[in-house]
Protein backbone atom coordinates (compact mmCIF):
# COMPACT_ATOMS: atom_id res chain seq x y z
CA UNK A 1 0.00 0.00 0.00
CA UNK A 2 1.54 3.53 -0.77
CA UNK A 3 1.96 5.76 2.31
CA UNK A 4 0.74 9.06 0.87
CA UNK A 5 -0.79 11.78 2.44
CA UNK A 6 -4.34 11.50 2.45
CA UNK A 7 -5.80 15.45 1.63
CA UNK A 8 -8.51 16.24 4.18
CA UNK A 9 -10.82 19.02 3.55
CA UNK A 10 -14.21 19.97 6.20
CA UNK A 11 -17.65 20.51 4.19
CA UNK A 12 -20.01 22.99 5.20
CA UNK A 13 -22.49 25.17 4.31
CA UNK A 14 -23.69 28.42 6.09
CA UNK A 15 -26.93 26.45 6.69
CA UNK A 16 -28.83 25.00 9.04
CA UNK A 17 -29.59 21.23 7.27
CA UNK A 18 -26.48 20.64 4.49
CA UNK A 19 -25.82 17.25 3.96
CA UNK A 20 -28.14 15.36 6.35
CA UNK A 21 -31.64 16.79 6.73
CA UNK A 22 -33.48 16.66 10.53
CA UNK A 23 -29.91 15.85 12.55
CA UNK A 24 -30.22 19.87 13.28
CA UNK A 25 -32.49 18.75 15.99
CA UNK A 26 -30.26 15.70 17.77
CA UNK A 27 -29.61 17.84 21.12
CA UNK A 28 -25.78 17.60 20.77
CA UNK A 29 -26.04 19.41 17.13
CA UNK A 30 -25.08 23.38 17.30
CA UNK A 31 -26.23 23.55 13.72
CA UNK A 32 -28.69 26.64 14.40
CA UNK A 33 -25.26 28.65 15.42
CA UNK A 34 -24.79 29.04 11.56
CA UNK A 35 -25.18 32.83 12.02
CA UNK A 36 -22.19 33.43 14.66
CA UNK A 37 -18.84 34.09 13.95
CA UNK A 38 -17.65 32.37 17.03
CA UNK A 39 -18.92 29.12 15.29
CA UNK A 40 -17.05 29.41 11.92
CA UNK A 41 -13.75 30.73 14.25
CA UNK A 42 -14.15 27.59 16.27
CA UNK A 43 -14.48 25.23 13.53
CA UNK A 44 -11.26 26.58 11.92
CA UNK A 45 -9.25 26.12 14.81
CA UNK A 46 -10.66 22.53 15.25
CA UNK A 47 -9.76 21.77 11.31
CA UNK A 48 -6.25 22.93 12.13
CA UNK A 49 -5.89 21.21 14.98
CA UNK A 50 -6.17 18.23 13.02
CA UNK A 51 -4.09 19.48 10.20
CA UNK A 52 -6.83 19.62 7.90
CA UNK A 53 -5.97 21.57 4.54
CA UNK A 54 -8.81 23.62 3.98
CA UNK A 55 -12.48 23.82 5.14
CA UNK A 56 -14.59 23.80 2.18
CA UNK A 57 -18.01 26.22 2.55
CA UNK A 58 -20.46 24.89 0.00
CA UNK A 59 -23.23 27.36 -1.30
CA UNK A 60 -27.14 27.96 -3.21
CA UNK A 61 -28.40 30.91 -4.75
CA UNK A 62 -31.52 29.74 -4.11
CA UNK A 63 -34.02 28.66 -1.78
CA UNK A 64 -34.77 24.43 -2.47
CA UNK A 65 -38.22 24.55 -3.34
CA UNK A 66 -38.65 21.68 -6.27
CA UNK A 67 -40.31 18.90 -3.85
CA UNK A 68 -44.14 19.67 -3.85
CA UNK A 69 -43.23 22.83 -5.69
CA UNK A 70 -42.35 24.71 -2.66
CA UNK A 71 -40.50 25.59 -0.29
CA UNK A 72 -42.35 24.76 2.48
CA UNK A 73 -40.43 20.93 3.22
CA UNK A 74 -37.02 22.87 2.75
CA UNK A 75 -38.19 25.53 5.57
CA UNK A 76 -39.15 22.93 7.93
CA UNK A 77 -35.89 21.09 7.89
CA UNK A 78 -33.91 23.75 7.60
CA UNK A 79 -32.34 21.82 4.50
CA UNK A 80 -30.05 24.68 2.78
CA UNK A 81 -32.70 27.15 3.43
CA UNK A 82 -32.58 29.69 5.06
CA UNK A 83 -28.68 30.25 3.79
CA UNK A 84 -25.89 32.88 4.46
CA UNK A 85 -22.98 34.05 2.26
CA UNK A 86 -20.41 31.73 1.97
CA UNK A 87 -17.16 34.39 1.66
CA UNK A 88 -18.15 36.96 5.00
CA UNK A 89 -16.62 34.69 7.69
CA UNK A 90 -13.65 33.39 6.28
CA UNK A 91 -11.57 36.73 7.15
CA UNK A 92 -12.21 36.01 10.89
CA UNK A 93 -11.45 32.59 10.81
CA UNK A 94 -8.39 33.22 8.97
CA UNK A 95 -7.27 36.01 11.50
CA UNK A 96 -7.95 32.98 14.15
CA UNK A 97 -5.81 30.67 12.22
CA UNK A 98 -2.08 30.36 10.43
CA UNK A 99 -2.27 27.30 8.03
CA UNK A 100 -5.76 25.90 6.92
CA UNK A 101 -7.27 26.87 3.62
CA UNK A 102 -10.37 28.14 2.35
CA UNK A 103 -12.45 26.86 -0.56
CA UNK A 104 -15.31 28.92 -1.23
CA UNK A 105 -18.10 28.32 -3.39
CA UNK A 106 -19.07 30.87 -6.07
CA UNK A 107 -21.36 30.69 -9.03
CA UNK A 108 -20.06 31.84 -12.51
CA UNK A 109 -23.13 32.17 -13.92
CA UNK A 110 -24.28 35.07 -11.57
CA UNK A 111 -21.67 36.87 -10.72
CA UNK A 112 -19.22 39.23 -12.82
CA UNK A 113 -15.90 38.34 -13.36
CA UNK A 114 -14.46 41.73 -12.73
CA UNK A 115 -15.55 42.31 -9.11
CA UNK A 116 -15.90 38.77 -8.94
CA UNK A 117 -11.54 38.81 -9.40
CA UNK A 118 -11.55 41.76 -6.79
CA UNK A 119 -13.31 39.66 -4.38
CA UNK A 120 -11.04 36.80 -4.37
CA UNK A 121 -7.80 38.95 -4.57
CA UNK A 122 -8.67 40.70 -1.65
CA UNK A 123 -9.49 37.26 0.14
CA UNK A 124 -6.45 35.86 -0.39
CA UNK A 125 -4.68 39.27 0.35
CA UNK A 126 -6.52 38.60 3.75
CA UNK A 127 -5.57 34.93 4.19
CA UNK A 128 -2.00 35.28 2.93
CA UNK A 129 -2.35 33.14 -0.08
CA UNK A 130 -5.11 30.77 1.66
CA UNK A 131 -7.98 31.15 -0.38
CA UNK A 132 -9.73 28.71 -2.87
CA UNK A 133 -11.90 29.03 -5.67
CA UNK A 134 -15.23 26.02 -5.69
CA UNK A 135 -16.19 26.91 -9.69
CA UNK A 136 -20.43 26.32 -9.81
CA UNK A 137 -22.21 26.78 -12.85
CA UNK A 138 -25.22 26.82 -10.71
CA UNK A 139 -28.26 24.26 -10.74
CA UNK A 140 -31.07 25.86 -9.37
CA UNK A 141 -34.16 27.41 -11.23
CA UNK A 142 -35.66 29.31 -8.05
CA UNK A 143 -31.77 30.94 -7.86
CA UNK A 144 -32.21 31.56 -12.10
CA UNK A 145 -36.13 33.27 -11.13
CA UNK A 146 -34.63 35.28 -7.94
CA UNK A 147 -31.50 36.26 -9.93
CA UNK A 148 -33.69 38.16 -12.81
CA UNK A 149 -34.42 35.37 -15.40
CA UNK A 150 -37.47 33.58 -16.32
CA UNK A 151 -35.37 30.28 -16.02
CA UNK A 152 -31.57 28.98 -16.07
CA UNK A 153 -29.26 29.00 -19.04
CA UNK A 154 -29.21 25.31 -20.40
CA UNK A 155 -26.85 23.23 -18.98
CA UNK A 156 -23.97 23.66 -21.71
CA UNK A 157 -24.85 27.34 -22.03
CA UNK A 158 -23.44 28.18 -18.35
CA UNK A 159 -20.47 25.85 -19.00
CA UNK A 160 -19.59 28.07 -22.18
CA UNK A 161 -20.43 31.35 -20.37
CA UNK A 162 -18.13 29.72 -17.55
CA UNK A 163 -15.09 29.37 -20.24
CA UNK A 164 -14.96 32.75 -21.08
CA UNK A 165 -15.65 34.17 -17.31
CA UNK A 166 -12.32 31.75 -16.10
CA UNK A 167 -10.45 33.77 -19.31
CA UNK A 168 -11.14 37.18 -17.67
CA UNK A 169 -10.27 36.50 -14.57
CA UNK A 170 -7.41 34.53 -15.55
CA UNK A 171 -6.20 37.67 -17.35
CA UNK A 172 -7.35 39.77 -14.43
CA UNK A 173 -5.64 37.79 -11.75
CA UNK A 174 -2.17 36.66 -13.77
CA UNK A 175 -1.59 39.28 -17.09
CA UNK A 176 -2.73 42.88 -15.61
CA UNK A 177 0.03 43.40 -13.02
CA UNK A 178 3.56 42.97 -13.19
CA UNK A 179 4.83 41.20 -10.57
CA UNK A 180 7.30 43.68 -9.43
CA UNK A 181 4.40 46.76 -10.43
CA UNK A 182 4.43 48.32 -6.81
CA UNK A 183 7.74 50.16 -6.73
CA UNK A 184 6.31 52.03 -3.37
CA UNK A 185 8.92 54.07 -3.94
CA UNK A 186 8.23 57.07 -1.51
CA UNK A 187 11.23 59.25 -2.44
CA UNK A 188 10.30 59.33 -6.43
CA UNK A 189 6.76 59.13 -5.12
CA UNK A 190 5.67 56.09 -7.37
CA UNK A 191 3.30 53.78 -5.46
CA UNK A 192 3.04 51.57 -8.66
CA UNK A 193 5.00 51.71 -12.04
CA UNK A 194 1.81 52.99 -14.44
CA UNK A 195 4.44 51.25 -17.37
CA UNK A 196 3.62 47.58 -15.44
CA UNK A 197 0.13 47.72 -15.44
CA UNK A 198 -1.78 46.46 -18.39
CA UNK A 199 -5.22 47.15 -18.99
CA UNK A 200 -6.63 43.10 -20.61
CA UNK A 201 -8.87 44.32 -23.01
CA UNK A 202 -10.82 41.32 -23.09
CA UNK A 203 -14.03 42.03 -25.41
CA UNK A 204 -15.84 39.13 -25.80
CA UNK A 205 -19.14 37.12 -26.35
CA UNK A 206 -20.63 37.51 -22.82
CA UNK A 207 -18.22 39.96 -21.12
CA UNK A 208 -16.30 43.52 -22.03
CA UNK A 209 -13.63 44.39 -19.77
CA UNK A 210 -11.06 47.00 -21.19
CA UNK A 211 -9.34 48.30 -17.92
CA UNK A 212 -6.62 47.09 -15.54
CA UNK A 213 -6.93 44.71 -12.17
CA UNK A 214 -8.63 46.84 -9.86
CA UNK A 215 -6.55 44.57 -6.61
CA UNK A 216 -2.64 44.19 -7.28
CA UNK A 217 -1.91 40.86 -7.06
CA UNK A 218 -1.94 38.42 -4.17
CA UNK A 219 0.49 35.55 -2.78
CA UNK A 220 -1.27 32.95 -5.12
CA UNK A 221 -2.49 35.30 -8.08
CA UNK A 222 -5.16 32.72 -9.20
CA UNK A 223 -6.78 31.58 -6.29
CA UNK A 224 -6.81 27.73 -6.06
CA UNK A 225 -8.95 26.22 -8.06
CA UNK A 226 -11.87 23.54 -7.27
CA UNK A 227 -14.39 21.93 -9.37
CA UNK A 228 -17.26 19.29 -8.79
CA UNK A 229 -18.62 18.60 -12.15
CA UNK A 230 -19.77 15.06 -13.25
CA UNK A 231 -21.67 15.95 -16.38
CA UNK A 232 -19.75 15.70 -20.39
CA UNK A 233 -19.39 19.56 -20.13
CA UNK A 234 -18.74 19.74 -16.48
CA UNK A 235 -15.83 16.86 -16.42
CA UNK A 236 -14.21 18.57 -19.40
CA UNK A 237 -14.34 22.13 -17.42
CA UNK A 238 -13.00 20.20 -14.30
CA UNK A 239 -10.07 18.49 -17.11
CA UNK A 240 -8.80 22.03 -17.93
CA UNK A 241 -9.34 24.29 -15.23
CA UNK A 242 -9.73 22.51 -11.74
CA UNK A 243 -6.54 21.70 -9.10
CA UNK A 244 -9.05 20.15 -6.86
CA UNK A 245 -12.11 18.14 -7.53
CA UNK A 246 -14.74 17.55 -5.27
CA UNK A 247 -16.52 13.81 -6.01
CA UNK A 248 -19.94 12.57 -4.84
CA UNK A 249 -20.33 8.78 -5.08
CA UNK A 250 -21.32 5.68 -2.70
CA UNK A 251 -18.82 3.63 -3.71
CA UNK A 252 -15.29 3.92 -4.81
CA UNK A 253 -15.74 2.60 -8.76
CA UNK A 254 -17.82 5.20 -9.29
CA UNK A 255 -15.22 7.78 -7.80
CA UNK A 256 -12.84 5.88 -10.06
CA UNK A 257 -14.64 6.25 -13.08
CA UNK A 258 -15.03 9.92 -12.27
CA UNK A 259 -11.91 10.53 -11.50
CA UNK A 260 -10.53 8.97 -14.46
CA UNK A 261 -13.14 10.41 -16.66
CA UNK A 262 -11.75 13.42 -15.40
CA UNK A 263 -8.21 12.96 -15.90
CA UNK A 264 -8.55 11.92 -19.28
CA UNK A 265 -10.15 15.14 -20.09
CA UNK A 266 -6.62 16.73 -18.48
CA UNK A 267 -4.38 14.84 -20.45
CA UNK A 268 -6.78 16.28 -23.28
CA UNK A 269 -5.88 19.92 -22.04
CA UNK A 270 -2.17 19.71 -21.89
CA UNK A 271 -2.11 19.24 -18.59
CA UNK A 272 0.32 16.34 -16.21
CA UNK A 273 -3.29 14.53 -14.89
CA UNK A 274 -1.07 14.05 -11.43
CA UNK A 275 -1.69 17.39 -10.49
CA UNK A 276 -5.36 17.41 -10.30
CA UNK A 277 -6.31 16.24 -6.81
CA UNK A 278 -9.66 13.93 -6.01
CA UNK A 279 -11.59 14.42 -2.95
CA UNK A 280 -14.50 11.90 -2.11
CA UNK A 281 -16.88 13.01 0.08
CA UNK A 282 -17.53 10.93 3.22
CA UNK A 283 -19.17 11.00 6.23
CA UNK A 284 -17.39 9.81 9.57
CA UNK A 285 -19.28 8.20 13.00
CA UNK A 286 -16.36 7.58 15.14
CA UNK A 287 -16.45 6.11 18.74
CA UNK A 288 -13.75 5.03 21.22
CA UNK A 289 -15.23 1.43 20.12
CA UNK A 290 -16.95 -0.50 16.92
CA UNK A 291 -20.36 -1.13 19.58
CA UNK A 292 -19.97 2.50 20.68
CA UNK A 293 -19.95 3.87 17.12
CA UNK A 294 -22.67 1.74 16.22
CA UNK A 295 -24.67 2.96 18.74
CA UNK A 296 -24.35 6.77 18.12
CA UNK A 297 -25.40 6.07 14.57
CA UNK A 298 -28.70 4.68 15.77
CA UNK A 299 -28.82 7.40 17.95
CA UNK A 300 -28.28 10.44 14.97
CA UNK A 301 -30.25 8.35 12.86
CA UNK A 302 -33.48 8.70 14.98
CA UNK A 303 -33.60 12.24 13.59
CA UNK A 304 -33.16 11.69 9.87
CA UNK A 305 -35.87 13.47 7.89
CA UNK A 306 -37.12 11.54 5.24
CA UNK A 307 -39.11 14.52 3.76
CA UNK A 308 -36.26 16.42 3.76
CA UNK A 309 -33.69 13.86 2.59
CA UNK A 310 -36.02 13.80 -0.18
CA UNK A 311 -36.63 17.13 -0.76
CA UNK A 312 -32.72 17.62 -1.22
CA UNK A 313 -32.48 15.07 -3.51
CA UNK A 314 -35.33 16.48 -5.70
CA UNK A 315 -33.32 19.98 -5.90
CA UNK A 316 -29.90 18.14 -6.58
CA UNK A 317 -32.36 16.41 -9.25
CA UNK A 318 -34.15 19.31 -10.63
CA UNK A 319 -37.24 16.71 -10.30
CA UNK A 320 -40.29 16.33 -7.77
CA UNK A 321 -39.81 13.40 -6.30
CA UNK A 322 -43.13 13.66 -4.26
CA UNK A 323 -45.28 12.41 -7.21
CA UNK A 324 -43.95 9.34 -6.94
CA UNK A 325 -45.04 6.67 -3.93
CA UNK A 326 -42.54 6.55 -1.18
CA UNK A 327 -42.91 3.20 -0.95
CA UNK A 328 -42.87 1.58 -4.50
CA UNK A 329 -39.62 0.32 -5.98
CA UNK A 330 -38.20 2.80 -8.44
CA UNK A 331 -37.45 0.67 -10.77
CA UNK A 332 -41.10 0.67 -12.42
CA UNK A 333 -41.22 4.42 -13.04
CA UNK A 334 -39.76 5.20 -16.77
CA UNK A 335 -37.76 8.87 -16.67
CA UNK A 336 -34.04 9.28 -17.65
CA UNK A 337 -33.42 11.06 -14.13
CA UNK A 338 -34.75 8.46 -12.05
CA UNK A 339 -33.38 5.84 -14.41
CA UNK A 340 -30.26 7.47 -13.32
CA UNK A 341 -31.30 7.26 -9.56
CA UNK A 342 -31.96 3.80 -9.31
CA UNK A 343 -28.83 2.78 -11.40
CA UNK A 344 -26.37 4.77 -8.99
CA UNK A 345 -28.44 2.95 -6.25
CA UNK A 346 -28.36 -0.42 -7.50
CA UNK A 347 -24.82 -0.21 -8.06
CA UNK A 348 -24.40 0.05 -3.87
CA UNK A 349 -26.88 -2.98 -3.34
CA UNK A 350 -28.63 -4.98 -6.37
CA UNK A 351 -30.02 -6.91 -3.96
CA UNK A 352 -32.22 -4.53 -2.55
CA UNK A 353 -35.48 -3.03 -3.74
CA UNK A 354 -35.05 0.73 -3.83
CA UNK A 355 -37.79 3.24 -2.52
CA UNK A 356 -37.81 6.98 -2.74
CA UNK A 357 -38.09 5.73 1.40
CA UNK A 358 -35.27 3.56 1.37
CA UNK A 359 -33.39 5.60 -0.47
CA UNK A 360 -34.13 8.68 1.91
CA UNK A 361 -33.28 6.75 4.74
CA UNK A 362 -30.23 5.19 2.89
CA UNK A 363 -28.39 9.27 2.64
CA UNK A 364 -30.05 9.94 5.93
CA UNK A 365 -26.86 10.38 8.26
CA UNK A 366 -24.50 10.08 5.11
CA UNK A 367 -25.86 12.34 3.00
CA UNK A 368 -23.78 12.81 -0.55
CA UNK A 369 -20.96 9.74 0.07
CA UNK A 370 -19.51 6.46 2.40
CA UNK A 371 -20.54 6.29 5.75
CA UNK A 372 -17.47 5.08 7.30
CA UNK A 373 -18.44 3.37 11.14
CA UNK A 374 -16.30 2.33 13.57
CA UNK A 375 -13.47 2.82 16.04
CA UNK A 376 -10.52 4.76 15.28
CA UNK A 377 -8.88 1.85 13.41
CA UNK A 378 -11.91 0.47 11.67
CA UNK A 379 -12.25 3.95 10.10
CA UNK A 380 -9.03 4.16 9.09
CA UNK A 381 -8.80 0.79 7.52
CA UNK A 382 -11.74 1.72 5.43
CA UNK A 383 -10.85 5.28 4.70
CA UNK A 384 -7.71 3.76 3.57
CA UNK A 385 -8.96 1.13 1.38
CA UNK A 386 -11.60 3.85 -0.29
CA UNK A 387 -8.64 5.47 -1.35
CA UNK A 388 -6.62 2.24 -2.81
CA UNK A 389 -9.84 1.56 -4.71
CA UNK A 390 -10.78 4.70 -5.87
CA UNK A 391 -7.92 5.55 -6.57
CA UNK A 392 -8.49 9.67 -4.58
CA UNK A 393 -6.12 11.46 -2.92
CA UNK A 394 -8.50 12.56 0.08
CA UNK A 395 -11.74 13.26 1.52
CA UNK A 396 -14.33 16.23 2.36
CA UNK A 397 -15.46 15.17 5.46
CA UNK A 398 -19.18 16.26 6.52
CA UNK A 399 -20.44 17.23 9.63
CA UNK A 400 -23.82 15.88 9.72
CA UNK A 401 -23.94 16.92 13.53
CA UNK A 402 -21.92 19.87 14.37
CA UNK A 403 -19.49 20.39 15.45
CA UNK A 404 -19.40 17.21 17.16
CA UNK A 405 -18.82 14.92 13.50
CA UNK A 406 -15.91 17.26 12.94
CA UNK A 407 -14.38 16.89 16.55
CA UNK A 408 -14.55 13.36 16.92
CA UNK A 409 -12.88 13.19 13.55
CA UNK A 410 -10.13 15.32 14.87
CA UNK A 411 -9.63 13.61 18.14
CA UNK A 412 -10.19 10.03 17.47
CA UNK A 413 -9.35 9.58 13.47
CA UNK A 414 -6.80 12.25 13.15
CA UNK A 415 -4.08 10.50 15.59
CA UNK A 416 -4.89 7.33 14.22
CA UNK A 417 -4.47 8.50 10.64
CA UNK A 418 -1.08 10.14 11.63
CA UNK A 419 0.25 6.95 13.57
CA UNK A 420 -0.07 5.25 9.90
CA UNK A 421 2.02 8.21 8.26
CA UNK A 422 -1.40 9.34 6.37
CA UNK A 423 -1.69 12.88 7.85
CA UNK A 424 0.94 14.86 8.56
CA UNK A 425 1.73 16.25 12.29
CA UNK A 426 2.90 19.62 10.54
CA UNK A 427 1.82 21.73 7.88
CA UNK A 428 4.36 22.28 5.17
CA UNK A 429 3.99 25.09 3.05
CA UNK A 430 2.14 28.23 3.46
CA UNK A 431 -0.39 28.26 0.53
CA UNK A 432 -3.81 26.57 -0.25
CA UNK A 433 -1.93 25.60 -3.82
CA UNK A 434 1.32 24.31 -1.90
CA UNK A 435 -1.17 21.84 0.12
CA UNK A 436 -2.46 20.36 -3.32
CA UNK A 437 0.65 20.62 -5.61
CA UNK A 438 3.60 20.55 -2.98
CA UNK A 439 5.32 23.47 -1.21
CA UNK A 440 7.01 26.13 -3.44
CA UNK A 441 4.00 25.59 -5.48
CA UNK A 442 2.32 28.92 -5.14
CA UNK A 443 1.48 29.89 -8.20
CA UNK A 444 -0.82 28.11 -10.93
CA UNK A 445 1.56 25.71 -12.47
CA UNK A 446 3.10 26.38 -16.18
CA UNK A 447 0.87 23.58 -17.86
CA UNK A 448 -2.59 25.66 -16.20
CA UNK A 449 -4.73 27.51 -18.79
CA UNK A 450 -4.38 30.57 -16.14
CA UNK A 451 -0.27 30.62 -17.05
CA UNK A 452 -1.13 31.30 -20.15
CA UNK A 453 -2.12 34.91 -19.30
CA UNK A 454 1.22 35.52 -17.47
CA UNK A 455 3.46 38.33 -18.23
CA UNK A 456 6.88 38.63 -18.89
CA UNK A 457 7.93 40.50 -15.47
CA UNK A 458 5.91 37.68 -13.81
CA UNK A 459 6.69 34.76 -12.33
CA UNK A 460 5.49 30.81 -10.92
C1 LIG B 1 -18.94 17.42 -3.47
C2 LIG B 1 -19.76 18.35 -4.30
C3 LIG B 1 -20.02 19.63 -3.84
C4 LIG B 1 -20.78 20.51 -4.58
N1 LIG B 1 -21.02 21.73 -4.07
C5 LIG B 1 -21.81 22.58 -4.75
C6 LIG B 1 -22.15 23.83 -4.21
O1 LIG B 1 -21.72 24.17 -3.11
N2 LIG B 1 -22.96 24.65 -4.90
C7 LIG B 1 -23.46 24.30 -6.12
O2 LIG B 1 -24.18 25.10 -6.71
N3 LIG B 1 -23.17 23.11 -6.68
C8 LIG B 1 -22.36 22.25 -6.01
N4 LIG B 1 -22.08 21.01 -6.53
C9 LIG B 1 -22.62 20.67 -7.86
C10 LIG B 1 -21.55 20.67 -8.92
O3 LIG B 1 -20.96 21.93 -9.05
C11 LIG B 1 -22.08 20.20 -10.27
O4 LIG B 1 -23.00 21.13 -10.79
C12 LIG B 1 -22.77 18.86 -10.17
O5 LIG B 1 -21.85 17.93 -9.66
C13 LIG B 1 -23.36 18.38 -11.49
O6 LIG B 1 -22.37 18.32 -12.48
P1 LIG B 1 -22.56 19.09 -13.84
O7 LIG B 1 -22.55 20.56 -13.51
O8 LIG B 1 -21.35 18.72 -14.65
O9 LIG B 1 -23.85 18.65 -14.45
C14 LIG B 1 -21.32 20.11 -5.81
C15 LIG B 1 -21.08 18.83 -6.28
C16 LIG B 1 -20.31 17.94 -5.55
C17 LIG B 1 -20.07 16.57 -6.10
Amino acid sequence: MTRERILLHGLRQSTVGHTAAGLWRHPDSQAHRYRELSYWVETAQLLERGRFDALFVADALGPLDTWQGSVDAALRDGIQTPTDDPLLSISAMAAATERLGFAVTVSSTYERPYQFARKLTTLDHLTDGRIGWNIVTSALDSAARNLGLDQQLPHDQRYLLAEEFMEVVYRLWEGSWEDDAVVRDAAAGVFADPARVHPIAHAGEHYRVPGIALSEPSRQRTPTLYQAGTSRAGQAFAGKHAEGVFLSTYEPAGARALADGVRAQAVAAGRDPSTLKFLSIATVIVAPTDAEARAKLADYEQYASVEGALARWSALMQLDLSQLDLDAPLEHVETDGIRGMVDLFTRIDASRTWTPREIARFVGVGGGGPLFVGSPATVADGLERWIEQAGVDGFNIADPVPPVTFRDFVELVVPELQRRGRVWREYDGETLRERLQGAGQERVRDDHPAAAWRRAGTHA
